[in-house]
C-alpha cells in the first residue's frame, strides 16, 4: 500500500484549502447575488453567515480530518467503527463526485471565453444582445462545450494524480497567489476609471429593505458552497495534516481568504461596470453577458478580458482538484485502489458523467428529470440536498456523537490557546499575565465553538435546508 502523503508546510495547506473554498462561487455567483440582493446589506448577512455557520462548521471538517487521518467515509467510521454515520461521509464522497461533473462544465465556459478573449471576439461586441447571442451559441454547441469540460477535467485528473505535495499543493501554491495578483491588477484598473465610483456606492451602500428572509437562505446557502463545506473537502485536506498544526488558526486563514476573493471580486467587477454605464443587476449572466461587453467598451479590452477569465480558471481548478482528490481518497484509503488508478477511472468516469449536464443547454435541453435539465437536477440534488445534510450530520456528529471534549482535545494538539485560555484574556493580550492564566478558565474560544457546533450551526443549517426546498415558505 502507498504511504499516505502530509502536506510539505502549512502555508501549502492553507493555499490548498483555500484553493477549494475559492472558485466559481466567489468570482462568478457571490457578486451576482450581491448585486440582486443589495449589494452592502447582503454582504453584511453573509459575513454573518461565515461567522456563526461557517468557520464552526469548517473547524469540525478539519479535526475529523486530522484526527482520524483518513476520507471522510472512514474518518466515520474510525470513530464509530461500523455505525450509520458512515452514510453521512458517503452522502459527501457521492456529493463531490455529482459537483464535479457540472462544475467541470462551467469552468470549461471560462475556458472558452480565454479563447475568445484572445482572438479578440470579445473586444468586438457591440451590444448586450451581440454578448448574449455569442455566450448562447457557445454553450449550446456541443462540440466546444464537450471539448472545453474534457480539457478541465484532463487537467484535473493530471494534477491529482501527481499527489498531495508534487500535485495539488504544487498547483495550489502556484496558482492561488496568480488569482490574487490578477485581482488586484483589475481592481486598480476598475477603479481608476471614469465613474467607477458608482460602482464602490453599489457594492457597500445599504439597502436595508432588502434584507429579506430569502437573503438569509441565500447568504447561508452560498456561505455552505463558497467554502467547500458539507461534503468533507475539509475532511480529507485535513487528513494530510500533522499534529502539530494550530488548526483554528489555520482555518481563520482559510475562511479570511475566502471572503477577501469574494469581496475583491465584488471590487474588480462593479466600478467597471458601471463606469462604461451599464446596470449590475444582470443575474447569473453577470460576468458571461455583461462583463464582455464591459471589455468591449474598453481601451485594450483583449488584455483585460483575458486576464479576467484566466482569473476564473485558475480559481476553477484548484477547486476542481479538491473535488476529485475526495473520491480518489476514498477509494484509496478503504478500497486500497492505488491512486493512479483511481484518479484516472473515476476522471474519466466524471467526464463521462458530465456530458449531459454540457449538452443540456442544446442538443438535450428537452431532457428534463422531475422537471429540470440535467444539470439543473445534478445542481439542486447535491448542492441543495447533499451539502446541507452533509453539513448537519457533520456538526451533530462532532457536538453529539464524538463530543466536543474529544474534538477539543485534538486541537489541543498545536492549539493551547483555543481550548485552555481565557477569551477575555486572549483578546486581551492577557494570557500570559500570571493572574490571568492561573485558573481553569470555562470562557473560551472552544466553549464558544462547541456551543456553535451543537445547536446554532445545525439549527440554522435545518432552518436553511428546508426553506431551500420548500418545506418552510417565506
Ligand atoms: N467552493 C468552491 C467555489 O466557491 C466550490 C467547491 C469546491 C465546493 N469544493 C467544494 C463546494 C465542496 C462545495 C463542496 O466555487
Amino acid at each position: 500500500m502507498e504511504k499516505r502523503e502530509n502536506w510539505s508546510s502549512k502555508i501549502g495547506f492553507i493555499l490548498a484549502a483555500a484553493g477549494s473554498a475559492v472558485g466559481l462561487g466567489n468570482i462568478w455567483k457571490f457578486p451576482y447575488i450581491a448585486g440582486e440582493n443589495g449589494g452592502g446589506a447582503f454582504i453584511l448577512i453573509y459575513l454573518v453567515a461565515i461567522l456563526i455557520v461557517g468557520l464552526p462548521v469548517m473547524l469540525c471538517e478539519i479535526i475529523l480530518g486530522r484526527k482520524t487521518q483518513k476520507n471522510p467515509v472512514g474518518a466515520f467510521n474510525a470513530i464509530r467503527p461500523g455505525s450509520p454515520w458512515m452514510f453521512a461521509g458517503a452522502i459527501g464522497v457521492l456529493a463531490g463526485f455529482l459537483i464535479l461533473s457540472y462544475y467541470s462544465v462551467v469552468a470549461g465556459w471560462t475556458l472558452g471565453y480565454i479563447f475568445k478573449a484572445i482572438t479578440g471576439q470579445i473586444s468586438s461586441f457591440q451590444n448586450i444582445e451581440m454578448a448574449k447571442q455569442s455566450f448562447d451559441t457557445f454553450i449550446q454547441s456541443a462540440k466546444w462545450s464537450v471539448l472545453c469540460h474534457f480539457i478541465i477535467m484532463a487537467i484535473t485528473t493530471y494534477i491529482v494524480y501527481n499527489g498531495i505535495k508534487k500535485g495539488i499543493e504544487r498547483w495550489s501554491s502556484i496558482l492561488m497567489p496568480l488569482v490574487f495578483v490578477i485581482l488586484i491588477i483589475l481592481i486598480f484598473k476598475g477603479l481608476s476609471m471614469k465613474g467607477s465610483k458608482a460602482g464602490v456606492n453599489f457594492l457597500f451602500s445599504f439597502d436595508f429593505k432588502k434584507l429579506t428572509p430569502g437573503a438569509f437562505v441565500t447568504a447561508m446557502g452560498h456561505a455552505f458552497f463558497s467554502l467547500s463545506l458539507g461534503l468533507g473537502v475539509m475532511i480529507t485536506y485535513g487528513s494530510y495534516l500533522s499534529k502539530g498544526e494550530n488548526l483554528f488558526k489555520s482555518t481563520l486563514a482559510i475562511v479570511s481568504l475566502d471572503t477577501a476573493v469574494a469581496l475583491l471580486a465584488g471590487l474588480a467587477i462593479f466600478p467597471a461596470v458601471f463606469a462604461v454605464g451599464l446596470e449590475p443587476d444582470a443575474g447569473p449572466g453577470l460576468i458571461f453577458h455583461l462583463l464582455p461587453l464591459v471589455f468591449s467598451k474598453m481601451a485594450f479590452g483583449i488584455v483585460w478580458a483575458t486576464l479576467f477569465f484566466i482569473l476564473i480558471f485558475f480559481a476553477a481548478i484548484t477547486s476542481t482538484i479538491s473535488l476529485l482528490e475526495v473520491v480518489s481518497a476514498y477509494f484509496i484509503d478503504e478500497l486500497k485502489w492505488s491512486r493512479k488508478t483511481v484518479v484516472i477511472v473515476f476522471g474519466f468516469i466524471i467526464f463521462l458523467l458530465g456530458i449531459p449536464s454540457a449538452l443540456s443547454f442544446g442538443k438535450w435541453e428537452s431532457v428534463k428529470l422531475i422537471g429540470l435539465s440535467f444539470f439543473d437536477f445534478v445542481d439542486t440534488l447535491s448542492a441543495n440536498y447533499f451539502l446541507p445534510i452533509g453539513g448537519i450530520l457533520i456538526s451533530l456528529f462532532v457536538g453529539w456523537i464524538w463530543g466536543t471534549k474529544n474534538a477539543v482535545d485534538e486541537i489541543r494538539h498545536g492549539s493551547h490557546n483555543f481550548a485552555d485560555v481565557h477569551l477575555i484574556s486572549l483578546l486581551a493580550g492577557l494570557k500570559d499575565d500570571p493572574s490571568h492564566n492561573s485558573e481553569v478558565h470555562v470562557v473560551t474560544l472552544a466553549s464558544l465553538w462547541g456551543i456553535f457546533i451543537r445547536f446554532i450551526a445545525p439549527i440554522a443549517i435545518m432552518i436553511a435546508f428546508l426553506v431551500l426546498i420548500g418545506v418552510i415558505k417565506i
